[in-house]
């Protein structure tokens, strides 16, 4: 049990990484606690843990709204009285190329992708200040350290959270806060296959473009990223502090050919 009684908080784990990560965490002995605007996504993980004798709540958050953030942090802290870690998870994407891009849809991404990282931290961060002690992880992206074609906007909210977290790292390590963020690279959930049914008339045949970018012979699993999540939120990685931690295939460490 590697996170026995510690209180996990983890944005967007209706569906996909996140959903993975509750159950991993949950397995592992944690108190998941699950903010989503799918509730109802939010809560079939939650009755899934609690089946196999596991702890974890559901509550509506929209990471964008520091009201309903404000809200669930005080439910939280009134239920346990601490906060031992933060997975900053919950994401949309964004196709398209930069002059295409509708001024819209570049802000819906950066607010949930980026400000939404900044509201739930900064609600968070009290807590594990006064403990002395906590765990952030932020999910960015390998797509912060290389290019994709027509990704700028997603591109330039990963490469923001990477940024993010090693300032953050510098200034809450004095606290024994460690902030560190994961990079997936192709990860198959809902999200990527609503991209594929978004950008190509054939999705299928899209699956093999999308394996030749990588190293690996498949795509990854949410469960590949929530084991990675689970060694950061755990003491095993008490020495690893404002890292990014690649969880991509290779995609990011050369072309296969
Ligand atoms: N799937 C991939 O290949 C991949 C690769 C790299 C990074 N990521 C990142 O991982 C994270 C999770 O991705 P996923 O593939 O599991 O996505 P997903 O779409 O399967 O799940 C994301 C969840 O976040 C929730 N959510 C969306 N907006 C929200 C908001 N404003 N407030 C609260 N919850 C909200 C959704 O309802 C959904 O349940 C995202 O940040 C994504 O950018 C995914």
């Amino acid at each position: 049990m590697r996170l026995q009684g510690k209180v996990c908080l983890i944005t967007g784990a209706g569906k996909g990484i996140g959903a993975a990560t509750a159950k991993v965490f949950a397995r592992e002995g944690a108190i998941v606690e699950i903010a989503e605007v799918d509730i109802q996504a939010a809560n079939s993980v939650v009755e899934e843990i609690r089946a196999e004798g596991g702890s974890a709540f559901a509550t509506t958050v929209d990471v964008t709204e520091i009201m309903s953030i404000e809200a669930w942090i005080r439910l939280v802290m009134e239920r346990h009285q601490r906060i031992d870690v933060l997975f900053n998870n919950a994401g949309i994407s964004s196709v398209g190329k930069l002059h295409e891009i509708g001024r819209e849809s570049w802000d819906k991404v950066m607010a949930v992708n980026v400000t939404g990282v900044y509201l739930v931290s900064k609600e968070v961060l009290p807590a594990m200040i006064e403990q002395k002690n906590g765990v952030i992880i932020n999910m960015s992206s390998c797509i912060a350290e290389i290019g994709l074609a027509r990704r700028a906007a997603y591109a330039a909210t990963k490469g923001a959270i990477l940024s993010m977290t090693k300032s953050m790292q510098v200034d809450y390590a004095p606290y024994n806060i460690r902030v560190n963020a994961l990079l997936p690279g192709t990860i198959f959930t809902p999200f990527v296959e609503d991209y594929l049914k978004r950008s190509y008339e054939d999705p299928t045949a899209a699956i093999d473009t999308l394996k030749q970018r990588q190293l690996g012979k498949e795509l990854g699993r949410p469960e590949d990223v929530a084991e990675a999540a689970l060694f950061l939120a755990s003491s095993e990685s008490r020495y690893v502090m404002g890292a990014g931690l690649a969880v991509d295939g290779g995609v990011t460490a050369g072309k296969p050919y």
